[in-house]
């Protein structure tokens, strides 16, 4: 048995209750007499189809109280599945600008064929009528936003070691997307708040492959998103819309840097010079002796020093002007792994040793 099994029993559950409902998309796909074959193939899809009525049911009637907040694609609401239980969070799509029903199927079908432990698990999705709803596991913790960047005052700050261990999962979970997932999946949206921490602090990123199905195919929608995400978006989207996974490896640079400094990505509370995050740290990526000032105030310098003049060199990597000089996000964590070095901290496993458990728990999916 390894170390991961729950993540195993959880699937197999997964699977049970699929097969209850009797309305997978898979059983969808199976209707179609030439898709005979995919259907088949497709057997063990996770993803469920709920009727509008049971999400209706699992969000009290989409109560205030459930609501979870607001993004650039809809409303999210926590809820109850009445069938088994399990808490989910239900992301409501904005009906402008959505595809139709067969697009909408045929990405969540693709989407729920992702499973990694640094990705937060699509349980379902309802396409009732011109209503489009995505059924994600509820992760408990918060997102980084709350963690790193809108902390409590009576919140402890997250120590050095946490937060490469969120990078080095956020990594891996990109690298997932990037070269396991067939065809690639381009985050597009990747920032802080798409980052969910459960209560180990593991990272889980959460709304990947949105951008794509919340826009109608063209470029205008995803040129109005970026308007959300003012920031994290690599130079070539800003001009031009252009999505590559060179576009998701820049995002990641950026919210590196946050880690390692505790600034956002844009802060108009800053003098002028200092708002937006890149802008400031490129003078300072061409003089590594200035790194160690880079660092968050609130680590009081709890943190080896190599390690941190490591970890702005790989956001100086991933931040680079030209895409294509920028790393695959498969370098990136292997990178990100070597800053485990010297955590000793029964309660913060050594990054390999997370990364040995991920890779098993890979192998296994
Ligand atoms: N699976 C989930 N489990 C727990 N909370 C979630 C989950 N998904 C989203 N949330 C929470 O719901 C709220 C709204 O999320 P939403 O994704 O709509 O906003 P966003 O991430 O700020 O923007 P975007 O739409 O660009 O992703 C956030 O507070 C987020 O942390
Ligand atoms: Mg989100």
């Amino acid at each position: 048995m390894n170390c991961f099994s729950c993540f195993q029993s959880r699937k197999s559950k997964k699977w049970a209750s699929s097969r209850e409902y009797g309305s997978s998309l898979s059983a969808r796909w199976n209707k179609k007499g030439d898709e005979d074959k995919k259907g088949e193939a497709n057997d063990n899809i996770a993803a469920q189809a709920f009727t509008f009525r049971q999400i209706a049911t699992a969000t009290k009637n989409f109560k205030q109280e459930c609501l979870l907040g607001e993004g650039g694609f809809g409303r999210v609401f926590k809820g109850t599945l009445a069938s088994n239980g399990q808490v989910v969070a239900v992301k409501q799509l904005d009906r402008s600008g959505l595809q139709g029903n067969k697009e909408f199927l045929v990405e969540v079908l693709m989407l729920s064929l992702l499973h990694h432990p640094n990705l937060v698990d699509l349980v379902g999705y309802c396409a009732d009528g011109d209503q489009r709803l995505l059924v994600y596991n509820f992760i408990e913790g918060g997102s980084l936003q709350d963690h790193l960047l809108d902390v409590s005052p009576n919140k402890k700050p997250l120590d050095w070691f946490v937060r490469m261990k969120i990078a080095f999962g956020a990594a891996k979970g990109l690298e997932y997307l990037h070269d396991k997932a067939n065809p690639p999946v381009i985050f597009g949206d990747l920032k802080p708040t798409n980052i969910l921490l459960d209560e180990d602090f593991i990272p889980k990123l959460s709304d990947f492959g949105l951008v794509k199905l919340g826009s109608s195919g063209g470029t205008v929608n995803v040129v109005s998103r970026l308007m959300g995400t003012y920031g994290y978006s690599s130079p070539e989207y800003v001009r031009g819309g252009e999505l590559t996974l060179k576009t998701d490896v820049y995002s990641f640079g950026v919210i590196l840097l946050e880690l390692i400094t505790g600034r956002r990505a844009i802060d108009p509370t800053k003098p002028i010079h200092e708002q937006n995050l890149v802008a400031w740290a490129q003078p300072i990526f061409r003089d590594p002796k200035r790194f160690p000032d880079m660092a968050d105030p609130v680590l009081h310098k709890q943190f080896p020093e190599k390690d941190l003049n490591q970890a702005v060199a790989i956001a100086a990597m991933c931040l680079q002007e030209e895409s294509a000089a920028r790393p695959l996000m498969s370098d990136v964590v292997t990178a990100l792994s070597f800053l485990s070095a010297g955590n000793e901290d029964p309660l913060n496993p050594p990054l390999e040793e997370i990364s040995h458990h991920q890779q098993k728990d890979e192998a296994d999916v």
